[in-house]
């Protein structure tokens, strides 16, 4: 049961927690998306900047929130790809130097690894093989978790990932940034059939989604009402029916799919599992088709650095450790994360 102290910065959020196998003894995040919200979307450089100025405060209030010591801790853990190259630098640089520091083996973390395993700590009975559907603002997938650290990538975004939908639209009716909570919240009381949107189906890839053509149909929309009443956009009923097309196409993609690979497990991560239309239709479908379907809690579905740290003693206790000059990597394929291993 490895204990290990775990540091995520790929994206926007400082994140450093303290797992013991799958349980959570201090769990920080600092999140930059205020900083952010004001670009309508995450800068690069300014991400980067902001890491650097947390990092330090984030590594000590884990540290202190734990009530452990330095002897008590087995391995550092840390997102190495994908995500922005200088903010998953941050993390590394401050991984590296506790490792040295304290002498502790240093473990290089996939993030979409990170997300699967906050199954883990939600329901800490789960073991492969399940499916788990992946929708967050850089990626949405379908990943089939064969066994610990290995993957089979099912079903894959052809465009758009369903958060950088999400993103998009809310941008486009003017909503804010993030836009799934944006969205979510403006869609309260619309009606959701109100608009017909298409599902972005891809020919011979029944498992793939394409979500570019729903953010134009919606660009589409709003020129035409526009044109046709200027005054304003029904924006509960348009976010509605966006919320709606793109948690059907999801839940209705993920249940046909966990069938066709005879899945009795169907595990929903990332940031986009938070939103509740999505939820509603996938536990309604999966009961239906009596498969089990597990959505681990709000603060566990967006970036945090518990679900790197519990990767992290997945990988420790199977003898995976990083060398010391790991690089980062910007882009990673899951099925690839063997190569963060010595
Ligand atoms: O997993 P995450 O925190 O970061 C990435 O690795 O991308 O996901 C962030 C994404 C954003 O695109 C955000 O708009 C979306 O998750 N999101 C939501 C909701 N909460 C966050 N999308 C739909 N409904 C929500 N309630
Ligand atoms: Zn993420």
């Amino acid at each position: 049961m490895p204990t290990i102290l775990a540091i995520e910065t790929s994206c926007d959020e400082t994140a450093v927690a303290v797992v013991r196998d799958r349980s959570i003894l201090s769990n920080v995040i600092m999140s930059q998306i205020d900083t952010h919200a004001s670009w309508g979307g995450v800068v690069p450089e300014v991400a980067a900047r902001e890491h650097v100025e947390a990092i330090n405060y984030a590594i000590a209030q884990a540290y202190l929130d734990s009530q452990l010591t330095w002897q008590d801790i087995d391995g550092i853990a840390v997102t190495a790809a994908p995500g922005l190259i200088g903010a998953l630098l941050v993390g590394m640089t401050a991984a590296k130097t506790l490792a040295m520091l304290y002498a502790k083996p240093l473990i290089g973390v996939h993030h979409l690894e990170g997300h699967i395993c906050s199954a883990f700590l939600a329901e800490p009975n789960l073991e492969p093989p399940f499916l788990c559907l992946l929708v967050s603002g850089g990626h949405s997938s379908l990943i089939l978790v064969k066994d610990y650290g290995d993957y089979q990538v099912v079903g894959r975004t052809r465009d758009d990932a369903a958060g950088e939908a999400f993103d998009k639209v809310a941008r486009l009716l003017k909503l804010g940034y993030p836009g799934g909570p944006a969205i979510e919240r403006a869609a309260q009381g619309g009606n959701s059939s109100a608009y017909n949107l298409p599902q972005g189906k891809i020919q011979d890839a029944p498992y793939d989604f394409s979500f570019s053509g729903l953010k134009t149909a919606v660009l589409r929309l709003t020129e035409k009402i526009n044109l046709l009443s200027p005054v304003a956009l029904p924006i509960t009923d348009i976010a509605a029916s966006f919320q709606f097309t793109i948690a059907q196409t999801l839940a209705t993609r993920s249940v046909k799919c966990a069938l066709a690979y005879q899945m009795q497990t169907l595990v929903v991560v990332g940031g986009v599992a938070a939103n509740s239309e999505l939820r509603a239709l996938l536990q309604n479908l999966a009961n239906q088709n009596q498969i089990r379907v597990i959505f681990p809690p709000l603060k566990l579905c967006t970036d945090n650095a518990a679900m790197i740290g519990c990767a992290g003693s997945i990988h420790l206790s199977r003898g995976e450790t990083s060398k010391l000059d790991l690089a980062s990597r910007a882009k990673l394929n899951i099925q690839d994360c063997q190569v963060l291993y010595a």
